[in-house]
């Protein structure tokens, strides 16, 4: 038994597919599809793009990183304030590819949650995983390093992965897991789904597929 709605979190990252006018072009594929299938599917941009794709689309739109400063002397940095007023209602923390220090998550993760945005926070392992739960995020996302951006998925390759996290999250912390990491076909939504996460994050299945409609909708349920 999986949930009817899993949560399926498109990062679109930095590909030239997936950014600048291509971001608003994807971000309005993703709602297509939501809205024909009924299905959650959410979007996670880059800075830049968070306003364009936010007055493209009504699905939810999550910034790929915050920092944790206050408004003020931080040239460069992507404030939870500026996200939120650029129109994005969560953020991905800590992804593998933006990590950040357990402090620096901390302090991120009190600056979303007084501005009332949903926080995913990634580890890259179940211990990990673990730890990242105690300080209650909205969700936490289980994605083995190794296993980004290539063609085997976390729920093929590692399976035991998902099914430690759904015990030491899920169980031990009730708090919400989603696992990524090479997911491209429903099977492995599925499989994912059927060891207990509630939904996944996905990037270059979607991003660089040669029709991204077509591989969002082979992926839904
Ligand atoms: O945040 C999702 C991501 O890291 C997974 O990437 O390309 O393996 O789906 P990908």
């Amino acid at each position: 038994m999986y949930p009817a709605k899993p949560i399926i979190i498109v990062n679109f990252k930095t590909y030239p597919s997936s950014t600048g006018q291509n971001a608003v072009r994807l971000g309005k594929i993703c709602e297509k599809v939501a809205f024909e299938a009924g299905a959650d599917i959410r979007v996670a941009v880059s800075a830049p793009d968070i306003y364009p794709v936010f007055q493209g689309v009504s699905i939810p739109v999550y910034a790929e990183h915050i920092d944790p400063y206050t408004p003020g002397k931080h040239t460069g940095s992507v404030l939870p304030e500026m996200v939120k007023s650029a129109g994005a209602v969560g953020t991905l923390l800590n992804h593998s590819e933006h990590k950040l220090t357990l402090g620096e998550l901390e302090e991120s993760l009190e600056r979303a949650s007084k501005l009332g945005l949903v926080t995913v926070v990634c580890a890259a392992t179940p211990a990990r995983a673990e730890k990242i739960a105690r300080l209650k995020p909205d969700f936490v996302a289980v994605e083995p390093p190794e296993l980004i951006g290539g063609d085997v998925s976390v729920s093929t390759a590692k399976p035991g992965v998902i099914s430690e996290s759904v015990k030491l999250v899920k169980e031990k912390h009730h708090v919400k897991l989603l696992v990524g990491a090479g997911i491209k076909t429903r099977a492995d939504l599925l499989k994912a789904l059927e060891l207990g996460a509630d939904g996944v994050l996905i990037a270059s299945g979607i991003t660089t597929a040669e029709s991204p409609e077509k591989a969002l909708k082979e992926l839904l349920p």
